[in-house]
């Protein structure tokens, strides 16, 4: 086949590494890549929501499928464009990445179709939603309706801070289009999970669970960041509790949307909180995590590629993956300054031998090649990652790929994985 992947991040290097090494993959391009994709790839200067360029791309090179990596394309209809031109693609139309693309949309789904999740009310008048929030109390989450870049959610502990964030999605304008209409919503408590299913539009099969650390400092404190690290399986998502999740969220998301007749197709994404009554809901993203993709991909043993054809197909039903039995754990590297200003163009030395210690394997986010320089270009660039028989195991061959990038104008947090390092021992 001939393939197309979509992004330029350390999840589409991930998903490149994965579809390269599949036998039926005959030549692989990525837009926009990156200098690590380039190494499974041939990486074509189209950015990631250049709707337009892609499908041109795609006829022009007779793709036969396409695997589209961020929301962003998805939400601008890019499946739906492709499909019009005959291509097969991976990822759901425009019409359902609203599960993703609108979150008030979703949150009203949720209730037609009784899926677990946190009590809300959708607002478009500032004052209406101050006056909800007084009433109400904290803790509160105030969230953008649109795409927000992953900057549109506030954990408000206190009425005050929750009434700035109506203030500055709706009436300061911070997030454009995307915070003229908010949700405000009941907070939740307990552990969060990322849980990943694929869709066919009719049936959906578990791709298990992942756990990301979204502050940027060690004890998951300061700014959030789009993840600093990740660590498949998550040992709160049990095998029962896995179940729990299908039954009572992915599959009545699936059957929901074909009822609503926006059949779902591609990675659901479910953002739950397991706290003491079950899992809830938190937020569903139309597409893989990252930097959970990273470490979903490290642990698969079947060909990724069939598996993403059957979605788009929908012949999922039956269809059965199978899994190493190993931990895997990614830890991001990001330039230093992230998630507020850094510097960019920073040299990076030592990722060969990195990539050679036992169970290393390093995903690139943000870097760029320069004769036989490599560069940082992106906030996040690295995504590396161990695998082992354990959480701390996967954990020390991470960090010690870590420890072999000379990288001055980088940093990490140290402690990716501590919570479940420290259920691991509470047991051992
Ligand atoms: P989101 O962008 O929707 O994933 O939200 C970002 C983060 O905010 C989530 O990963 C949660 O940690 C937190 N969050 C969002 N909604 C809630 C909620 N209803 N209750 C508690 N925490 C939440
Ligand atoms: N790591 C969280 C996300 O991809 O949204």
């Amino acid at each position: 086949m001939r393939i197309l992947v979509v992004g330029s991040g350390g999840r589409e290097h991930a998903l490149c590494w994965a579809i390269a090494a599949s036998p039926l993959c005959r030549k692989l391009w990525c837009a926009p890549g990156n200098a690590g994709i380039a190494a499974e790839a041939a990486c074509v200067p189209i950015a990631a929501d250049d709707v337009e360029g892609l499908v041109a791309f795609a006829r022009a090179e007779a793709v036969d499928f396409v695997v589209v990596g961020p929301e962003q394309p998805l939400v601008l209809g890019l499946v739906d464009r492709l499909a019009a031109a005959g291509i097969k693609a991976f990822g759901p139309g425009a019409a359902a990445a609203a599960l993703e693309g609108s979150k008030g949309w979703m949150k009203d789904f949720c209730a037609r179709h009784g899926i677990p999740t946190a009590g809300y009310r959708r607002f478009t008048d500032p004052e209406a939603a101050r006056a909800h929030v007084r009433a109400t109390g904290a803790p509160i989450v105030v969230k953008t309706d649109g795409l927000a870049a992953g900057k549109g959610v506030v954990v408000a502990t206190s009425v005050d801070e929750a009434i700035a964030a109506i203030d500055a999605a709706m009436v300061g304008g911070a997030f454009g289009k995307a915070g003229a209409e908010i949700v405000v919503e009941e907070f939740l408590e307990g552990e969060e999970a990322s849980f990943f299913a694929l869709c066919d539009g009719e049936h959906a099969i578990s791709l298990g669970a992942a756990q990301d650390h979204k502050r940027v400092g060690d004890g998951d404190t300061g700014p959030n960041t789009g993840g600093m690290g990740a660590y498949s399986p998550a040992p709160v998502v049990d095998a029962a509790m896995a179940a729990r999740i299908m039954d009572e969220i992915v599959r009545p998301t699936v059957a929901g949307m074909r009822a609503d007749g926006v059949p779902y197709k591609g990675v659901l994404f479910a953002g739950v909180m397991i706290g003491a009554a079950g899992p809830r809901l938190i937020e569903f993203n139309v597409r893989f995590g990252d930097p959970e993709c990273q470490a979903l991909v490290s642990r698969l043993m079947s060909d990724i590629l069939p598996a993403l054809v059957a979605s788009a197909d929908g012949e999922l039903r039956n269809f059965h993956l199978r899994w190493r039995d190993v931990v895997a754990l990614t830890v991001v590297m990001a330039a230093k300054g992230y998630p507020g200003a850094y510097e960019k163009g920073t040299e990076i030395r030592g990722l060969g031998a990195a990539a050679k210690l036992p169970g290393a394997t390093i995903f690139h986010a943000g870097t760029a090649a320069s004769g036989d320089k490599m560069l940082a270009t992106g906030g996040r660039v690295l995504s590396v990652t161990g695998t082992g028989r354990s959480v701390r195991e996967a954990q020390a061959r991470a960090y010690a790929a870590v420890d072999a990038i000379d990288w001055p104008g980088g940093f990490c947090r140290r402690d990716i994985g501590w919570r479940a390092v420290a259920r691991e021992d509470g047991k051992a």
